[in-house]
């Protein structure tokens, strides 16, 4: 798999890169994440990215004409099953979203600033709008990062134990159940005896119920659904 991360502030995404179990499934060859700089195809001496917007009003816009141009660049060397804008009124990202672009062979996310970027290139190149809440961040780059680092832990072999992706929150719509390690007893707040009973099949019961009650209590929606 592939992702491209177009961006005016790549260092902000580079260090996410740079650690985590992202870095670890692109050192193991799971997956290829490339930032580029849309600064590199401003136009002029300056490299100018961004203007004001027509109509009037604060805040600048990201030019189509080098955004175009990074994008046309990177299709005429890959291709992409998908291309994705980071913006707060895109739709709602979600595990099943992960979970379907987690399946794709290459993906570019473009990260939009100021007030965004000129429509014609959502109208001319994006395949799909993402948001990742009802908040608006100064730049897709955060949001680029979330939504990269919920996709790349799903390739097959990026998380050690093979489940347990298939175990989160989220993905029967149900939240997960509590976790304990050791020890025990832990200043006399005692580990519910089922999980130390050997009984995986009381187990696997005792972790259903427990999921299904949390969500009911916290997020009785995601049983609608
Ligand atoms: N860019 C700014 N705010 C955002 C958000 N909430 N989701 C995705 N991209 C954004």
């Amino acid at each position: 798999m592939r992702i491209d991360i177009v961006s005016c502030q790549p260092g902000l995404v580079e260090g996410f890169l740079s650690q985590s179990i992202v870095k670890n499934a692109m050192e193991a060859g799971k997956v290829t994440i490339e930032m580029h700089d849309i600064r590199t195809y401003g136009i002029g001496n300056y490299r100018q990215i961004d203007d004001y917007q027509y109509g009037g009003g604060a805040g600048m816009v990201l030019m189509a004409e080098p955004l175009a141009k990074l994008i046309r660049d990177l299709q005429a060397r890959h291709s992409y099953d998908e291309i994705i804008y980071m913006t707060p009124d895109g739709e709602t990202f979600q595990q099943k979203i992960a979970n379907r672009l987690s399946l794709k062979n290459g993906i570019m996310i473009i990260c939009g600033h100021y007030k965004g970027i000129d429509q014609r290139i959502r109208d001319m190149f994006v395949t799909m709008e993402i948001s990742i809440g009802d908040y608006v961040l100064s730049g897709g780059e955060i949001a680029a990062a979330v939504v990269t680092d919920a996709i790349v832990r799903l390739i097959p072999g990026v998380i050690n134990d093979e489940t347990s992706a298939l175990t989160d929150s989220f993905q029967d719509n149900l939240l997960a159940p509590p976790v304990y390690t050791r020890p025990a007893d832990f200043e006399g707040h005692k580990v519910p005896e089922i999980l130390l009973s050997g009984n995986d099949k009381l187990i696997q019961e005792w972790r259903l119920e427990k999921s299904i009650e949390r969500t009911q209590e916290r997020r009785p929606d995601l049983l609608d659904k």
